[in-house]
Order: C-alpha cells, then structure tokens, then sequence
C-alpha cells in the first residue's frame, strides 16, 4: 500500500476552485480574490455572493443576498427543542441540535441537487447566523431576538448578540471576523462535511458534522480557549508566567500554531490584530489591557517555541472587546464558515467521488474463535 501520512498532513485529498492557502506569499485566495483584501474592504454578503454564486455580486444581488439572510425565519420549534436542552450543555452541542432540527422544516432536505443547494444556501446561512445569535437567549428563558430588514446582516447578527446599540466601527470589526473565518481551503471541519457530502448525503447532515469537528480545542474551540488563559492571566507578566508553566508541563498554547502555517503568522491574525488595536483604541481598555497581553503572548511564543499566532488567537480578544459572551466563539466561527462549507459541500456533489481511504493494519491474523461450554 503507498505510503501513509499521520494526520493526512500535506496530502492532497479535493480539487477545489473555491481557495487556496498560499503560504509563501503569506496570502489565502478565495476565487482568485484575496481574502485579507476582502476582510480589508468588502461586506459579508459579497462574500457569500462569491463562495455561493461564485463570483462577486453587483449592487443589486448584494441587496438582495443580504435581505435574505435577515428575513431567512428560524422556525419556532427549532427554538423551543434548544430551550428545552440543558443550558450547562456546549453552546456547539446545542447549535449542532438546532441544525439537526432545521432539517425537519425543509421540504427540499435530503436534496444533494447542488442548483437546489445553491439556491437556498443563503437562507440557510441566515438562520445558522440567528440561531447563534439566540443560542445563549434561549438558554436563559429569554426571547429570541429577530433581524431587522433595515439593519446590516453584520449589525443585526452583533445587536442580537449584545442587545444594545452599536458603533459602526463596533459593526465593522464584528464584520471583519466574519469575513477572517468565512473560508479556509481544506481544514478538518470542511473535510469532515466534504466527506459526509460525498455519501450525496445532504446539506444538513454534512453541516451538523462540521460542527462537531469545530468544536474540538484543536480546531475552532481554540478561540475560547484563547480568551480563558487571557482572563486568567489578567497582566502581560501573568501571561508570561502561565506560559511558562504551561509549556514547562508540555501542555499546547491555545491560538498558537497551524497545521499549515506552523513556523508563520497566519495572514488573518495579523489583519485582526490590527482591528484589535483600533477597536481598543476607540473603546479604552477596561480593566485589561488586550494589546498588551496578546503582544507579550505573541513575542514570548516566538522566542520559547517558534510558534505564532494564528486566526483564533486574535479573534477572541476582538470577541470580547465586543462584549460577546465566550460560550459563542465557537459558534460564531461557525456562522462565519457556513458560506466556505457550503460552497465545499455544493463543489462536492459537482464532481462528486466517494470518499473510501484505505488503512493500515497493524493488528494480529490467524487468531481462531474456540467454542467454549456457558457455565
Ligand atoms: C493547530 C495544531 C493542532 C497543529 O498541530 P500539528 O500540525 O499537528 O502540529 P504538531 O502537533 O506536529 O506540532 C509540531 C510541534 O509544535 C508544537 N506545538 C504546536 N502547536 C503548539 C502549541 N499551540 N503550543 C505548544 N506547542 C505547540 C508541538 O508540540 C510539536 O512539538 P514537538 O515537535 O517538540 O513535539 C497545533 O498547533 C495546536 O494544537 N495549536 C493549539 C490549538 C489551536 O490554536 N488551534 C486552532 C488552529 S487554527
């Protein structure tokens, strides 16, 4: 059998048209634009207009994707099956529930008709959007909040999270982040949802698989992590001084590292470190100083391990700056990547071929079955 790779670690596993990491040049590409462009200048909506429809959309079919997305309704069952889960249980076991529900008030769910999926993927990342947005609502017996039509998609999705008003530059940077997590290439969540999708299992299926990879710390559960050794650490030299003890134990530093960047700084964290920097400028620090304790974090990484930052590491500090409670990092990342996974999973059932790897084996042979009498 040909060689293995742990992990599947540089191994080319799709095709794909939709982006590409190019490491050298420190840039990511989704269908041909730069995404550090993108987060720079463009809303959320051409960025699903470009994953979904794939090119960029004009005046009008932005209007129009947006619309969609705020008016797309969350069914009422849906919120009443999350409000009668525990709230102690993971906000993205309770996200990856109300998905699962979804399916149910969808004539067309089991479609793996990719024109079917393209034409309803907008509504689909609305309701993704507002079911993060109430999922921490709802687990405190509190109402859901609905989106408004003459709000941004990005305004609505912050407002209903924090309910209370917001700057724009507060939008902007909530926006940014949006734009930073919306797609990525081949991570072990898209892959997940590409090899569900390759069964010409449907949206919904191959979405809820997604979700219950991103939950892991190594993968999208990072940014909470992140924001959890920042607030205990509470000064650069408390940082420093948990750094230490935790690398002293061999323990892993949350928001440090990638599987593909690895010894770089991922392009998107340096783009977030900046609206960190500008947002924390405009709003004060507070008690803890966010630029200050993620920089003495970043440089002591550098020189102990080699390591830098990556996308989650400079998300959550601009999560929490924003006032958004932790338990919806994780899923807000979600959100974000439903435009990238979906355009994976409708890429998928274009030219789709199912995924079967082989493994290794490296257990025995030539054991026999003895029947033995029952006592
Ligand atoms: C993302 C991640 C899983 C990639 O891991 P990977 O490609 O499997 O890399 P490896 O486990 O082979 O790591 C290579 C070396 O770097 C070290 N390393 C990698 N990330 C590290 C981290 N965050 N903290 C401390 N050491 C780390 C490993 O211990 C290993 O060291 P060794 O060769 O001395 O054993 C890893 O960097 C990690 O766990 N990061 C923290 C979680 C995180 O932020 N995830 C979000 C990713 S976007």
């Amino acid at each position: 059998m040909e060689a293995y790779k742990p992990g599947l670690e540089d191994v080319i596993a799709a095709e794909t048209q939709i982006s590409y990491l190019d490491v050298e040049h420190e840039e990511i590409i989704v269908r041909g634009y730069s995404l550090l462009e993108l987060i720079r200048s463009a809303c959320y909506a051409d960025v699903v207009g470009l994953l979904i429809d794939e090119r960029l959309p004009d005046a009008q079919r932005r209007h129009e994707l947006e619309q969609e997305m705020i008016r797309a309704s969350v069914p009422e069952p849906v919120y009443k099956i999350l409000a009668m889960l525990s709230p102690a249980m993971h906000a993205m076991d309770r996200l990856r529930t109300a998905l699962s529900a979804l399916a149910g008030f969808d004539p067309e769910a089991s479609t793996a008709d990719p024109e079917r999926e393209q034409a309803k993927a907008p509504r689909l990342i609305g309701q993704i959007a507002q079911i993060v947005a109430n999922l921490a609502h709802v687990a405190a017996g509190r109402a859901p909040v609905t989106f408004r039509s003459d709000w941004s998609f990005a305004e609505n999705f912050l407002r209903a999270i924090v309910t209370r008003a917001v700057t724009p530059q507060e939008v902007r940077a909530f926006e940014q982040a949006l734009i930073a997590y919306s797609e990525h290439e081949l991570p072990n969540s898209t892959f997940a949802a590409r090899v569900v999708a390759s069964t010409l299992s449907d949206l919904y299926g191959s979405l809820t698989a997604a979700v219950a990879s991103l939950k892991g710390p190594l993968h999208g559960g990072a940014n909470e992590a992140v924001i959890a050794m920042l607030l205990e650490a509470k000064t650069p030299d408390g940082l420093e001084r948990l750094i230490r003890e935790r690398l002293a134990r061999k323990e892993r530093i949350m928001g440090f590292g990638h599987r593909v960047y690895m010894r770089r700084m991922d392009p998107r964290a340096q783009l977030l470190k900046e609206v960190l920097a500008d947002l924390v400028k405009a709003k004060g620090t507070g008690e803890l100083d966010l630029v200050a304790l993620c920089e003495r974090g970043e440089q002591l990484m550098r020189t102990e391990k080699n390591l830098y930052p990556n996308l989650d590491y400079y998300a959550a500090p601009v999560y929490y700056a924003l006032g958004i409670p932790t338990e919806l990092y994780t899923p807000l990342f979600f959100a974000a990547r439903s435009a990238g996974l979906l355009a994976h999973i409708i890429e998928q059932h274009r030219e789709n071929r199912l995924y079967r790897p082989r493994a290794r084996y490296l257990g025995p042979r030539g054991l026999h079955y003895e029947i033995r009498s029952h006592t």
